[in-house]
């Protein structure tokens, strides 16, 4: 199958409209969408992906107005969040509305539902018929693609069309709130951080991982994720000094030790979101061993790091 890559968001609805599967910008990573009520489209993405079907897509709307279309239930703390932080990084989860196909939620009786504020995502969004289903944009496992190339290198000659824009500002995947419990849950971490969140919803709890065995909160914390082929080692704080045989790589807030063949200073937290999934890739292109990782205070989006920092680890 040809990709097609375009600059035009009317171009790259076009192909939803038609039940074709699209790559898109978003201000978190990149995502790979469908049309949400069209089933055999949302399965294409499984395939795309190599995604177990049992993790269900969020589904992004292109204004707060259109959530109804997909999900009930829209009150109280959900509608607070809503008022407080869309368009942006948070995804929440809502009753299912009955016309939502059942391989969206992966069987889940609640959607996921998101509204992008990247300017290019949401001209997209608005010339698709409908909200458009859509994970990250990635092989399944790997991490998200934060930069259009990534996607690419993973997707391309398996989807449709890929809209091309600038690299994802926030580099980590949404916020996730599931609302249609009470007290609030958060599933996932994201650049909303808790702080911001307790002042919307103080009873907010936070979600822990699941042991094994036990039914999982979000089907997707089950998988491993995030993961280059490189090997992670995390620390609260760099060592002396790294082997550099085989060759180690660096990545922290910290000044990189010495013996490391490639390093990444990063100066914000921000900052090391931003370049983290990217950093991942380069290392793994470059025949990198493994990759020395150290862990930012948790605080603001740096408990998002530290949780895909121990995803990718396997932890
Ligand atoms: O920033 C993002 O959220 C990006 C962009 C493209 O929007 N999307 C993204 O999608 O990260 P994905 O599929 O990689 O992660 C979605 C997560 C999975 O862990 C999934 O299990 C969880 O959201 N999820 C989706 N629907 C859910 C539901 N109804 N209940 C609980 N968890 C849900
Ligand atoms: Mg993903």
């Amino acid at each position: 199958m040809q990709t097609v890559v375009t600059d035009s968001p009317e171009v790259a609805a076009g192909f939803i409209n038609r039940a074709g599967i699209v790559a898109f910008p978003t201000e978190t990573v990149y995502g790979l969408g469908a049309d949400v009520f069209r089933p055999e489209a949302v399965a294409r993405i499984f395939t795309a992906k190599g995604r177990p079907s049992d993790n269900p897509l969020i589904v992004h709307v292109q204004s707060p107005d259109h959530i109804g279309e997909v999900a009930t239930g829209l009150t109280g703390r959900a509608a607070e969040l809503v008022e407080q932080f869309f368009p942006g990084p948070l995804t929440i989860v809502l009753k299912k509305r009955d016309s939502v196909p059942d391989i969206v939620s992966a069987g889940l009786p609640t959607v996921g539902v998101r509204c992008p504020a990247h300017p290019m995502a949401a001209a997209f969004l608005r010339h698709c018929d409908h909200p458009v289903a859509a994970p990250s944009a990635n092989v399944s496992g790997r991490p998200s693609s934060t930069d259009w190339k990534s996607v690419y290198h993973d997707l391309g000659g398996r989807i449709d069309c890929l809209l091309r824009g600038t690299p994802s500002t926030i580099g980590l995947e949404s916020t996730i709130v599931d609302c249609s419990v009470y007290p609030p849950l958060l599933l996932r971490s994201g650049a909303i951080g808790l702080e911001s969140l307790l002042e919307v919803v103080p009873e907010l709890v936070v979600a822990t991982t699941c042991k094994p065995g036990e039914a999982p909160k979000s089907p997707g914390m089950k998988y491993r994720h995030y993961s280059p082929e490189a090997s992670i080692i995390l620390v609260e704080s760099p060592p002396e000094t790294l082997d550099p045989v085989p060759p180690s790589a660096w990545i922290g807030l910290s000044e990189p030790p010495r013996g490391a063949a490639k390093s990444m200073q990063c100066h914000t937290a921000e900052e090391y979101a931003r370049v983290l999934f990217g950093f991942f890739r380069t290392c793994d292109a470059e025949g990198i061993h493994t990759i020395w990782c150290e862990l930012p205070p948790e605080k603001g989006i740096g408990r998002a790091i530290r949780d895909r920092l121990h995803k990718a680890s396997g932890g």
